[in-house]
């Protein structure tokens, strides 16, 4: 079994340079860690002699608090970082805090930053393991993680299978991993939303272009909605809110026409606007699914970087 439980990499900065093995050796480790229980009856101790940085220079809920309760299951002692409050807000730049906290002795950088590029040039600069909790518009590796191993759980296989991603695709990392890795896993990509919000057609060549609602429903087995993420947006010549949901909102009516349907959302919901209250606690959606997930693979992730090897040693 050893050649297949090296993973190929230091850092998980995206989805891009992994490797099929590298993907199945996070799912098996989920899985594992899923099986076993994610919560805090089941303390284990893979990290507790680390020191994990949780560096969020962007809000979050949901990925935070999912990174800190798996570093903290793991054993590992967590430090919150934030820029409001710090010396970031007196000028010192990303390199120094990287510096100043290197040197109180730390292993591990969680980091979300709103520029694309900058956890890569951390990763210049300290003998930290680096994981991109997501960064500008390129990549949020460990969103799209918990989202193919949640589609797993539900198809077995996502070979074949039609995934249709909804709305703002232009602005969004999550889209980006998304894309990256389902086609790793053999699926079948469209995106669908307004010309405002769509990426360039080099961007992804072999991704389907749908343009209404009904059309993506009827094309997909699985439907992934996104938020418009008005802080990334430059261009404010976007539609109204009343133009878009009317056109891209997903309401219960869309999923009685198909009951196979299943829907997902990394969060946080626009409610009424990309989806409905009702569409995201129907037995269709998986979107707490998706964050229960995302528990169990950021403790695999984490475990992995740090050299642990739970599928190798049959625990
Ligand atoms: C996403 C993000 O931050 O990229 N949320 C998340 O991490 N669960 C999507 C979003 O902000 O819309």
């Amino acid at each position: 079994m050893d050649s297949t439980t090296n993973f190929s990499q230091k850092h998980l900065l995206g989805i891009r340079s992994l490797t099929s093995h590298d993907i199945q050796y996070i799912f098996r480790t989920a899985r594992y860690f899923s099986d076993q229980g994610i919560n805090a009856t089941h303390q284990y101790s893979f990290l507790k002699d680390k020191t994990v940085v949780l560096g969020f220079f962007e809000s979050s809920t949901r990925t935070r608090c999912s990174f800190e309760l798996a570093a903290k299951r793991l054993g590992a002692q967590t430090l919150f970082f934030q820029p409001q409050g710090s010396s970031v807000e007196k000028g010192e730049t990303l390199l120094d805090t990287l510096e100043t906290l290197d040197a109180m002795g730390t292993d591990m950088w969680i980091v979300r930053h709103s520029i694309n590029g900058s956890i890569d040039l951390m990763t210049q600069y300290s003998h930290c393991t680096f994981i991109n909790a997501g960064e500008g518009n390129s990549e949020h590796p460990t969103q799209a993680l918990l989202d193919g191993f949640t589609l797993v759980e539900k198809f077995t296989s996502l070979e074949g299978k039609k995934i249709c991603i909804v709305g703002d695709i232009l602005h969004s990392r999550v889209a980006r991993s998304d894309i990256y890795l389902f086609q790793k896993l053999g699926a079948e990509l469209a995106i669908c939303g307004p010309d405002i919000f769509m990426p360039d057609l080099r961007e992804f060549p072999d991704v389907h272009r749908l343009t209404t609602i009904d059309e993506s429903i009827e094309w997909a087995d699985a439907i992934i909605m996104l938020r418009i993420q008005k802080e990334r947006i430059v261009d404010k010549n976007i539609p109204t809110t009343e133009e878009y949901t009317l056109s891209y909102g997903l309401r219960m009516k869309h999923l009685r026409i198909k009951p196979s349907l299943v829907v997902m959302h990394p969060g946080p919901v626009n409610y009424g606007i990309e989806l409905d209250h009702e569409v995201a606690h129907s037995p269709q959606s998986v979107i707490q699914r998706q964050v229960r997930n995302g528990v169990a693979i950021r403790m695999a992730v984490l475990t992995i970087l740090s050299n642990h090897n739970i599928a190798y040693a049959g625990v």
